[in-house]
């Protein structure tokens, strides 16, 4: 069932409780059958909203907007956390589920892409559980498995695979 489409924008300071909240949200509709649930438990948007409140200080987060201008998306990407920023990291992109399936998930995607190479960064790596579908998503768009790595997420062990995506102008691999 189509939702009705979608304004994106880039999110304010003011929206970090927002975004918060449709974090824990699309989490839980995203990982209720990989994650335990113990992990949701302990989520909450109060405890979540400082670390937005640090990211929108850091770098854009892009959003969408339904027509009763509730967020139902957002997404963001920066330096990589883990190699000395030479490449750029898309650190999330997550849609409600009723928006899923528009194009909504591309837009934001490209709009983080678009961020990352305006600064100069020649790729992006992405990581995602092994067990989450969506991962597709970034193979149909380019990426390429680099490494997969174990973590643990309510007190289960699981598989996360890391992607890299080229920019166009980058010509090596
Ligand atoms: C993955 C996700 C971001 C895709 O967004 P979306 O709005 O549903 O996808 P779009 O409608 O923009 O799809 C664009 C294209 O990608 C394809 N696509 C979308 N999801 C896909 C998937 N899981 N696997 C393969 N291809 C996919 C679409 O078929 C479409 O192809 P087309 O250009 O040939 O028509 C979204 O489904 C999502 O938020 N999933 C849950 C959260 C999540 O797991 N995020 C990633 C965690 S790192």
């Amino acid at each position: 069932m189509k939702s009705g489409p979608v304004t994106i924008r880039r999110a304010v300071m003011e929206d970090a409780g927002a975004i918060a909240r449709i974090q824990i949200k699309s989490w839980q509709e995203t990982y209720r059958k990989i994650i335990p649930d113990a992990y949701f438990d302990q989520l909450s948007q109060e405890k979540r909203e400082p670390g937005w409140r640090k990211s929108l200080a850091e770098g854009p987060v892009f959003v969408a907007l339904d027509q009763t201008n509730e967020i139902v998306v957002f997404a963001n990407g920066g330096p990589n956390r883990e190699n000395d920023a030479t490449e750029g990291e898309l650190y999330a992109l997550y849609l409600l589920k009723s928006h899923q399936g528009q194009g909504t998930g591309k837009r934001l995607f490209d709009h983080v892409l678009e961020d990352l190479g305006r600064k100069g960064f020649p790729s992006c790596i992405v990581s995602v559980l092994a067990d989450n579908p969506s991962r597709h998503f970034y193979e149909r768009f380019g990426g390429r498995l680099v490494s997969e790595q174990s973590i643990a997420r309510g007190g289960k062990q699981l598989v996360e695979y890391t992607y890299r995506i080229l920019f166009e102008s980058s010509s090596d691999s």
